[in-house]
């Protein structure tokens, strides 16, 4: 007879009969404490001895957590449905093996085989168990200086890590960059970088490689680099038509400003910000982009205005000069006419006044019969005077007429002597 271990109230003779009765009864198991990447797969090597003329009945895997006498179990032969993580890999002889698949967190802990004969006491559970350590892989980076980003030639070492200090089997790693496999090995050495090598990477286990690390992004940081320039609709256009151009460049992080220079004859101009420019008029020029990292210049774009605005204001200069010649000399030829026509006129004027004169000395002015030749002196002199003071005044004539017709002031004698053409109140001679 042999009992397990767990009713033992027995006394030291039974004690003694029991050991040399049960010594034949054992689980046995090879590893006491296993240590397992999650979502690996791990096995827990086992061997299990009972009496020669018994025959095995069942077999159960445990776990501490539960009552590893009675259950509930992980696996257990009795049963058609048990976890399918929990895989019996040993058999009814003296194998006991089981092996565990996608290992949980939970799956920590000691975990123990019992088994049954077809004795009707052979029972027995081997209660030392193996126990189970569930450990997550990591990757410890190195970055040269400390830094925190990572820049374009930076060197950068990544190394992935299991938990399992000091495990061998779990030493083979397999690195991944964005899901695909691109190295072996616990490091992976990543040197004159560029952005190329960003990127999400993990590392897991060479055998399991469903037992991943944590992803590791790597953002390899740069100056502007393919800067240039689009122009929309084309290089050359009509004046007024918009011209767009776009400066486009990749940079990490991204390009923070945008710079528009126009190279004229050497010049160098800065004419705009953003990424997008409207021209006003033709000229050379090119976008220069810039992060923290640097800048880089876009190649020359030479934009063609058919009708240049520089054209047009050519155009309008010599318009304007034009326009102020003409009119300079409209008003010279003008000036001239008239004062051709004012010396032209003087003497008719005379001639008139004269002939004025000739008719008034027969109807005009009886009252100063002595002073009748000097009148005419005076009318003479007085003529010339008249020529430049009063041009055109009608009206004023005849006013002046009908003021001369009954006055005989002086001031309107002279003023009028050389009007009087019509109306002669007196005929009279001297
Ligand atoms: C038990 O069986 C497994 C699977 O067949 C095998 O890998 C293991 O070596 C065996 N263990 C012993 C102790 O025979
Ligand atoms: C780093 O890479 C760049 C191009 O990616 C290359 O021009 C340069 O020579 C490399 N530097 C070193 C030290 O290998
Ligand atoms: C890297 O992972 C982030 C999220 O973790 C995702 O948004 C990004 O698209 C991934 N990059 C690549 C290149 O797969
Ligand atoms: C960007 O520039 C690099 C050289 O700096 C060149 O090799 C690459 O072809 C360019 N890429 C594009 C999309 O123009
Ligand atoms: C970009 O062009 C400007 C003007 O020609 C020049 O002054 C500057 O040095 C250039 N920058 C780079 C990075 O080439």
């Amino acid at each position: 007879m042999c009992v397990e271990g767990r009713n033992l109230t027995w006394t030291p003779m039974l004690l003694f009969l029991s050991s040399a009765l049960c010594s034949q009864w054992e689980v046995n198991y090879h590893q006491q404490h296993i240590c397992a990447v999650k979502d690996s797969s791990v096995v827990i090597p086992c061997s299990f001895y009972y009496p020669d003329n018994q025959r095995v009945q069942s077999t159960a895997w445990g776990h501490e957590k539960y009552d590893i006498f009675n259950g509930p179990f992980n696996f257990d032969s009795e049963l058609n449905e048990t976890k399918k993580r929990f895989q019996y890999i040993g058999d009814t002889n003296h194998n006991c093996s089981l092996k565990i698949n996608q290992v949980e967190h939970n799956d920590t802990g000691k975990h123990t085989f019992r088994f049954t004969t077809n004795d009707k006491e052979g029972k027995w559970t081997g209660k030392d168990g193996s126990t189970l350590k569930v450990v997550d892989l990591s990757i410890s980076v190195t970055k040269p200086n400390g830094n925190r980003t990572i820049k374009e030639g930076d060197s950068v070492n990544l190394t992935c890590r299991n938990g399992c200090d000091g495990d061998n089997l779990l030493s083979a790693f397999t690195w991944f960059k964005n899901g695909e496999p691109i190295t072996e090995g616990p490091t992976l050495y990543l040197s004159n970088m560029s952005s190329t090598n960003s990127g999400n990477y993990t590392c897991s286990l060479k055998r399991h490689t469903a037992a991943s690390s944590g992803v590791i992004h790597i953002d390899v940081e740069y100056s502007p680099k393919n800067t240039s320039v689009s122009v929309r609709p084309s290089m050359e256009a009509d004046a007024g038509s918009n011209i767009t151009l776009t400066c486009s460049s990749r940079a990490n992080p991204p390009v923070e400003n945008y710079t528009w220079v126009k190279i004229d004859d050497g010049d160098i101009m800065d004419v705009g910000k953003g990424p997008v420019f409207f021209p006003g008029d033709g000229g050379q020029y090119l976008c220069s982009a810039s992060n923290k990292h640097g800048s880089q210049n876009s190649s020359v774009v030479t934009i063609k205005m058919k009708q240049d605005w520089t054209f047009t204001k050519d155009v309008l200069i010599i318009a304007i000069l034009a326009a102020v010649s003409v009119l300079l000399i409209v008003t010279i030829v003008f000036a001239v006419r008239r004062l051709n026509r004012k010396r032209t006129r003087a003497p008719e004027r005379s001639e008139e006044c004269e002939e004025d004169i000739q008719n008034s000395v027969y109807a005009n002015y009886p009252v100063f019969d002595n002073n009748q030749s000097q009148e005419r002196i005076g009318c003479e002199e007085q003529t010339l005077e008249l020529i430049y003071t009063t041009v055109d005044f009608h009206t004023e004539r005849k006013m002046e007429q009908q003021v001369a017709s009954h006055n005989d002031d002086e001031g309107v004698v002279y003023s009028t002597v050389c009007r009087k053409l019509l109306n002669p109140t007196y005929v009279e001679t001297p």
